[in-house]
């Protein structure tokens, strides 16, 4: 088994891969945002993909998401853990809480969202009712249990296109819709996952209370990096513990 980690906002390296190579792949698509990082990690053969490039300087809205999840599978990854920074909407989201949700709603616009829209011999539809892989869902959930981590099963999470963070009536908007959590860079990459057949799975990691929910103040960029830190922590402990 080979297991890719994508690495978001908080997560540029992964200390403790013991690097065996580092590979940049064309794609049919364009370039990946950065160079595939292969290694070892407790047993594990890991490939390494920073989201927002390795000095992180690509927005969610520009991360070229098809050549990433190309390269992954063009490598012979199956599992993808996609790690991601998120704000929380519901109570049990709280700054710098782990969370594996199990749902998405998609509130991106203009990015390219499938691998089949050109040269079609046919109209190709993904069934895409739980967007997120359970066996990969219960391996990180597992591997928090072990790390003595209290991750949250479940929960929706909200994409918005950003890279602005939302008001606080869009957050009210998205709480009434059912959503747990808000990030940016959630979708197309799920869904272009499941159209390459890769197992994939959200590791998220709240960094702050989404607009307009903790005590009314605006957010502070500070704070966000601050809960990152820890957060982040804790997700190499639960790589770490993964069987
Ligand atoms: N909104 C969107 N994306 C995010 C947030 C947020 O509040 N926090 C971290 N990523």
């Amino acid at each position: 088994m080979s297991v890719g980690i994508i690495g978001g906002t908080g997560l540029t390296s992964l200390e403790g891969l013991e690097i065996t190579r580092r590979e940049v792949v064309r794609t049919p698509f364009g370039e990946p945002s950065a160079p595939l990082i292969h290694g070892t990690f407790r047993g594990h053969n890991i490939t390494f993909l920073a989201r927002h490039g390795h000095s992180h300087n690509i927005p969610p809205h520009q991360v070229n998401y098809r050549a990433n999840i190309w390269a992954l599978r063009h490598v012979g990854v199956d599992r993808v853990i996609a790690v991601a920074a998120v704000g929380g909407l519901g109570e049990a989201y709280a700054p710098r809480r782990i969370a594996i949700p199990d749902q998405i709603i998609d509130y991106t616009h203009s990015r390219i969202s499938t691998f089949h829209d050109q040269d079609l011999e046919h109209v190709t539809h993904i069934d895409f009712t739980y967007p997120y892989d359970a066996t990969v869902r219960e391996w990180l959930l597992c591997a928090a249990r072990d790390a003595g981590i209290d991750a949250v099963d479940g929960g929706t999470y909200g994409a918005t296109q950003g890279p602005r963070l939302e008001t606080a009536a869009e957050i009210r908007r998205m709480r009434q819709d059912g959503c747990d959590l808000v990030g940016m860079t959630g979708m197309p990459e799920a869904a272009l996952a499941r159209e390459a057949e890769l197992r994939y799975a959200h590791c998220a990691v709240v960094a702050n209370w989404a607009a307009g929910m903790g005590d009314g103040e605006e957010l502070s960029m500070d704070e966000i990096r601050e809960h990152l830190i820890h957060g982040m922590e804790a997700v190499r402990k639960m790589i770490a513990s993964l069987s």
